[in-house]
């Protein structure tokens, strides 16, 4: 019997607290990424989904693996020991220096916080495919080709997350699928489950795409 690959998918977002009741993070809801690890499941992949804190269903025939920090994301990546990592986290690049056992009171806060970087999860990985995502605030193909580049990207999902339809929390996307050589393919407003299909397709054709 053929063995299964494993891929691994990060979703939704990372929390990195200052204390028990107050962190930094973003807007990311976990659509995106759920909808990739649905898509791939449906397409015969081993997957684990890495997820922050969302509220979402897991999606059926997946292994999920609830995070809350880049750091715990970071982790569960390298355990998963995936042949392919679909990067759709929104993973925040900087955490508080430290982070308090107990609710800070107004008077222990100084009004400046100290921040010290978080690692980059999706360059730092050794899987041996990997490919990323990456949110802009307006164009996006450059940026996406910088960080095939420094991150060893087989391709990058570019979307402008000011876009309409696209980005963060809505049920579409409208992406660019970058390719290291600079090559582009504009893909036109779809469903994040049929964004998610493409992805799985184009993995699938792999570096015979052309
Ligand atoms: O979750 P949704 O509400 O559905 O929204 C989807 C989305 C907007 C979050 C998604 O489409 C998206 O764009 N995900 C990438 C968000 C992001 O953080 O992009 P970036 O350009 O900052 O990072 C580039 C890549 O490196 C991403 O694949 C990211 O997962 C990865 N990364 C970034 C920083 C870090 N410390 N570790 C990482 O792995």
């Amino acid at each position: 019997m053929e063995t299964k690959l494993r891929m691994v998918v990060t979703a939704g977002p990372t929390r990195e607290h200052l204390d028990p009741v107050r962190f930094l993070s973003n807007p990311s809801t976990g659509r995106m990424g759920f909808a990739v690890a649905r898509a791939a499941a449906e397409a015969g992949y081993e997957v684990v989904l890495v997820a922050g804190p969302v509220g979402l269903k897991t999606p059926k025939g997946v292994v999920r693996v609830d995070v809350v920090s880049a750091r715990e994301m970071f982790a569960a990546v390298e355990a998963a020991k995936a042949d392919i990592l679909v990067a759709t986290a929104a993973v925040a690049d900087w955490r508080p220096k430290s982070c308090a056992k107990k609710k800070l009171k107004k008077g222990e806060m100084s009004g400046v916080l100290e921040l010290v970087r978080n690692p980059d999860i999706l360059k730092s990985s050794k899987v041996r495919r990997k490919i990323g995502f990456a949110a802009e605030t307006g164009e996006a193909v450059a940026e996406a080709v910088r960080k095939c580049k420094e991150k060893n990207l087989e391709f990058c999902v570019a979307n402008d997350v000011t876009a309409p339809g696209a980005g963060f929390g809505v049920a579409t996307n409208r992406v660019v699928f970058v390719y290291p050589d600079g090559t582009a393919k504009r893909l036109p407003l779809l469903s994040k489950l049929a964004v998610a299909r493409r992805i799985v397709a184009a993995l699938q054709r792999g570096r015979s795409r052309k």
